[in-house]
C-alpha cells in the first residue's frame, strides 16, 4: 500500500468524511454577510476553530480542507490550525487553486487557475502540516455547455495539479463540479457529468497519476435547480452510482461528494441511499461545505460566545453525514 493510499484511506475510512472549510475570503464574506456577522479575519477564525475543536471532529471527520488564510492562523487555544486538526485525529488539507476565471475562447465558462508557482506553494503547505489538497474545476450546463474546450482544459489543469501534489507527497482531491444551476434534466446531468469525469481520468492517466492516491470529489446526479422534472432520492442514488461505476477506474479508493447547494437533509439522504445501494469497492462519503456548516453558522451568528451550542449543532450534522456514509441514516434520527 503506498503512502498516498494510506493517507486517502485515513481520511475516508469508517464512515468518516471531509469538512470543506476552504471558502475563500470572498465566499466566506458572503456566508457571514448572510447572517449579519462582519467578515473579519478574527471572526472567520473563531467560527472555524469552534468547529475544529468539537467532539464531532474526533468521531466523524477524517480530513479538513483549509483556505490559505486559515492554515496560517494560530487558534485561540494556542495551537496552529493544522495542529488543532491533527490532535482530533483528522488530516489537514488545503485548497490550492486560485479560483475559476473566465475561459478565454468561451467567456461564459470558467477555467480554474493556480498552476504557476504551485510546486513551491505545495512545499510550503506540506511544511505547515497539509497532507492532502483540493482543486475544483467548475462546469455549467446549458444547450451549448460544457464545451469541449472547458472539459479538456479543466481536465488538463486537474491532471497537472494532481501530478505536482503527488510529487510533493500529498493526496490530491480531484473535484470536477458540474453545477446544479439550470433547467436541465437529471439525464442531461448524467451525460455531462459522465463526459467530464471520463475526460478527467483520461488526462490523469496521461500525467501518470497514482490513482490509488487520489480522492474524487464529484457532484451527485441531480436535475437542475430550475428543472420541473425533479427526481426522487432513490433515482439520484441510482444515476449517481451508474455514472461513477461507468467512469471511475477501480484503483480510486474513495469518492467524497460535494453538496453543491443541496440542503443539509437532501445531501444526507442522497448520500445514505448511495451507500445503501453501493455495490462497488469505492468508499462513498462526503466532503461537504454548506451541508455541514449551514445550521451551525446560523446558530453561531446569533450566539457567538456559545461555543458548546454551536458545536452541538455541528456534531449532530457530522454524525448524520457519517451515518449516511455507512447507509445507516434515517429521517427519525434527525429529530433525536
Ligand atoms: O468546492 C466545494 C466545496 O469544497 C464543497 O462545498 O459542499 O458547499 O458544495 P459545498
Amino acid at each position: 500500500m503506498s503512502e498516498l493510499n494510506k493517507i486517502a484511506l485515513k481520511i475516508l475510512s469508517n464512515g468518516k468524511g471531509i469538512l470543506a472549510a476552504d471558502e475563500s475570503n470572498g465566499t466566506m464574506t458572503k456566508r457571514l454577510d448572510s447572517v449579519n456577522v462582519p467578515s473579519t479575519s478574527e471572526n472567520r477564525l473563531l467560527f472555524r476553530e469552534t468547529l475544529f475543536s468539537s467532539e464531532g471532529m474526533k468521531n466523524y471527520i477524517g480530513g479538513v480542507i483549509l483556505y490559505d488564510e486559515t492554515i496560517n492562523q494560530t487558534s485561540n487555544l494556542q495551537k496552529t490550525i493544522p495542529e488543532l486538526i491533527s490532535i482530533s485525529g483528522a488530516v489537514p488539507g488545503i485548497k490550492v487553486d486560485t479560483g475559476a476565471k473566465i475561459l478565454a475562447g468561451s467567456p461564459e465558462e470558467k477555467i480554474t487557475e493556480g498552476l504557476d508557482g504551485l510546486r513551491e506553494r505545495l512545499q510550503g503547505y506540506y511544511k505547515l502540516g497539509a497532507r492532502f489538497t483540493k482543486w475544483r474545476g467548475v462546469y455549467n450546463i446549458s444547450n451549448k455547455y460544457p464545451s469541449t474546450l472547458s472539459i479538456q482544459s479543466n481536465a488538463h489543469a486537474l491532471a497537472r495539479y494532481s501530478a505536482l501534489v503527488q510529487e510533493c507527497g500529498m493526496v490530491p482531491i480531484v473535484e470536477p463540479e458540474v453545477l446544479m444551476d439550470g433547467d436541465h434534466s437529471a439525464e442531461v446531468c448524467f451525460d455531462k457529468t459522465s463526459e467530464v469525469i471520463r475526460r478527467c481520468f483520461e488526462e490523469l492517466a496521461i500525467h501518470k497519476i497514482d490513482l490509488s492516491g487520489i480522492i474524487l470529489k464529484p457532484n451527485m446526479i441531480l436535475a437542475g435547480t430550475e428543472s420541473n422534472k425533479k427526481i426522487s432520492s432513490e433515482e439520484v442514488a441510482r444515476l449517481t452510482l451508474k455514472c461513477l461505476k461507468k467512469n471511475v477506474p477501480f484503483e480510486v479508493p474513495g469518492i467524497a461528494f460535494l453538496s453543491g447547494g443541496q440542503t443539509e437533509i437532501e445531501a444526507t439522504k442522497n448520500l445514505n441511499l448511495i451507500n445503501k445501494h453501493n455495490d462497488t469497492n469505492f468508499i462513498m462519503t462526503y466532503s461537504y461545505g454548506r451541508a455541514l456548516q449551514k445550521s451551525a453558522l446560523k446558530f453561531w451568528s446569533k450566539n457567538i460566545k456559545d461555543t458548546n451550542g454551536t458545536q452541538k449543532i455541528f456534531n449532530h450534522r457530522a454524525n448524520m453525514c457519517t451515518l449516511a456514509a455507512q447507509g445507516k441514516w434515517s429521517a427519525e434520527l434527525e429529530a433525536k
